[in-house]
């Protein structure tokens, strides 16, 4: 999920090279993100007019095409754009941009899509029709007349780690809400940002009329983070919904994932974004039993496979089970002995018992007797208690894209994501990997807000230029063009086993972007504790056991010694693993 608000995008380009030329007829009904339609055309021919017409004194020095620019930027908000332009050329205050209501490539599409990419051909599905970009093209050719020379984008050479230090910015810290399906993820966080006042009360009360009116009102807290129509209707996360919220110490951002076992690639993309994960576990009968059958260890493995040391276990549902503590406790020990095992820190793993629906100790604490027993933390409090990764400013730009969207005529191209290490500041030429591009980054937004600079563990929005937008897609890496990431087709690794490993054909996934490949061979299993070798040329893998071994890709991906990656077979996490050589 992008950010909420700043300008409207068409979200998650997917381009597909085969689908460009024959297919823009099926895409030109679909598409409202950013083509110059039949309606597009009037409303500027008329809109210019208008303008004008407003304009009056101001009118003469004012060429169409700037006219044309706003009206664009504006949503052919006459008065907006009149606004503007007397604020650029004249002295009015500027309007704050209103985004037009977007229409995004529907969820289950996007999933559809990542889902397919990679499938085996064995999988007998139809892949997905990927949208092609030629909704920049398209627009390029419609208001080609309309192009404004760009002045270059000129950097302020600021030491943006000593920017930093000066801002006394907030802790920063993103955390992905993992567990099974229905378990209660996004109606946790729905509540966590009601108490807070993130939402307010009408919003809310508008959730739960809509929820009830389509028989679904025990989701109208889901529906703060599940937004689509899609998810509403199938009361299904389908993709991550980033949303944010502060207290005095430290700045958040959520990450919530879907629980479902076909969504998994988004899931692995919104772990690849995260500090640390916050595990929730249905505690009523059988509900914990079959999460634990299902996606709950997946999930836990692919989040400690991420390299997240830290994790809080919200064991939620208490209301159904009367906080009963004897169940706390038993669904407390098992899951320590999962946790631990997957080699979690008993020290760094902390349960919360709580109800997502109620609130009750989410931010306000249980006011009950059956919970007199617990006297630990609020959800809140653990997450504020939780210790951030160091973050590695001075180390090399490395950020994972998380979404592109394509916006309006000022800011052609957008991307989101995670900065895993180093610094940007506008002005910057970054290098797009796998396509190998450079881009000049042209303006950088956090949280909406325009900022000159965004440092590592932030998940800014980069506006950038001189770039197609063809070189970049969700996944990729952008670097810095003196550093970059270089392009492999083999490495060794040490892999995590979820489930037995031989070699095979695979799926590898650095983050959303992904390759089919092969597991070409098996080298040694090796202590997970002292990295010394076990047994060497294994023919097999166990379940839980660390070896290392050597994997070729059919399709080159920028991975570099430290990153993590996610193997799966056939739609299944087989397991995780850390790059060590690669060729
Ligand atoms: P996915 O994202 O699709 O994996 O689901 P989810 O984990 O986000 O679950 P969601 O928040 O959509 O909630 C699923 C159902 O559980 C809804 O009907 C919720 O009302 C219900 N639920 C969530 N939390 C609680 C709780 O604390 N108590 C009770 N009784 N029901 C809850
Ligand atoms: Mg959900």
């Amino acid at each position: 999920m992008p950010p909420k608000g700043g300008f409207a995008r068409t979200r998650n380009v997917d381009y597909d090279d085969d689908a460009y030329d024959d297919e823009d007829d099926y895409y030109e009904e679909e598409e409202t993100g950013g083509g110059m339609t039949e309606d597009d055309k009037e409303q500027m021919r008329v809109g210019t007019i208008r303008v004008r017409e407003a304009l009056g004194e101001f009118e003469a020095g004012i060429s169409d095409a700037q006219i044309q620019e706003a009206l664009w930027h504006y949503y052919y908000d006459v008065g907006k754009s009149v606004s503007y332009l007397k604020n650029k050329f004249g002295g009015a205050p500027a309007p704050k941009a209103t985004p037009k209501k977007e229409k995004p490539l529907s969820k289950f599409e996007q999933a559809a899509s990542i889902a397919t990419q990679n499938a085996p051909a064995t999988a007998g599905t139809t892949p997905k029709k990927k949208k092609p970009v030629t909704n920049g093209e398209k627009l390029a050719d419609s208001v080609g007349k309309l192009q404004i020379e760009e002045p270059r984008v000129k950097s302020k050479n600021l030491n943006v780690a000593n920017e930093f230090e000066k801002s006394n910015t907030k802790r920063i810290a993103n955390f992905v809400v993992v567990g099974h399906v229905d378990h209660g993820k996004s109606t946790l966080m729905g509540r966590l940002l009601y108490d807070l006042k993130v939402i307010d009360q009408r919003s809310i009360d508008k959730l739960r009329k809509e929820a009830e009116t389509i028989g679904k009102s025990s989701f109208a807290l889901a529906w703060v983070m599940d937004e689509t129509s899609e998810e509403r209707s199938r009361g299904v996360t389908v993709d991550i919904a980033t949303n944010y919220f502060d207290t005095d110490k430290t700045s958040f951002t959520i990450l919530d994932a879907p629980g479902h076992k076909d969504f998994i690639p988004n899931m692995i993309s919104g772990s690849s974004q995260a500090d640390f994960p916050v595990l929730v576990i249905d505690a009523s009968t059988n509900s914990f039993e079959a999460g634990l059958k299902g996606q709950t260890k997946e999930h836990i493995l692919i989040a400690r496979s991420m390299g997240m040391q830290h994790i809080i276990v919200a064991v939620n549902k208490m209301d159904t089970i009367l906080w009963s503590q004897t169940r706390f406790d038993e669904i407390k020990k098992r899951m320590t002995a999962f946790l631990t095992e997957a080699s979690f820190l008993e020290k760094r793993i902390t349960f919360v018992p709580l109800a997502g629906l109620t609130g009750e100790n989410v931010v306000k604490r249980v006011d009950k007797t059956a919970a007199d027993w617990y006297t630990g933390e609020t959800l809140l409090e653990a997450l504020e208690r939780v210790e951030i990764p160091q973050r590695h400013l001075q180390k090399a730009l490395r950020l994972s894209v998380a979404d592109v969207f394509k916006g309006d005529m000022r800011s052609p191209l957008s991307i989101a994501g995670r900065i895993d290490s180093g610094t940007v500041q506008v002005g910057d030429v970054i290098l797009t990997l796998p396509a190998n591009e450079t881009a000049t980054i042209k303006a950088i937004e956090i949280k909406d807000e325009p900022v000159d600079w965004a440092v590592a563990g932030q998940m800014p929005t980069l506006h950038l230029t001189d770039i197609d937008p063809v070189h970049i897609r969700k996944g990729d890496i952008v670097c810095s063009p003196n550093s970059p990431v270089k392009l492999v087709k083999a490495f060794s690794s040490k892999l995590l086993a979820f489930e037995p490993v031989l070699p095979c054909a695979v799926e590898v996934f650095r983050s959303t972007l992904s390759s089919p490949g092969e597991v070409r061979s098996l080298s040694a299993t090796i202590n997970k504790f002292t990295g010394g070798v076990v047994k060497k040329r294994p023919r097999m893998i166990k379940a839980g056991e660390v070896a290392r071994i050597v994997v070729n890709l059919d399709r080159e991906l920028p991975i570099e010694e430290g990153m993590r990656v996610v193997v799966r077979e056939r739609g299944r996490t087989i397991g995780a693993g850390l790059m060590e050589n690669v060729a």
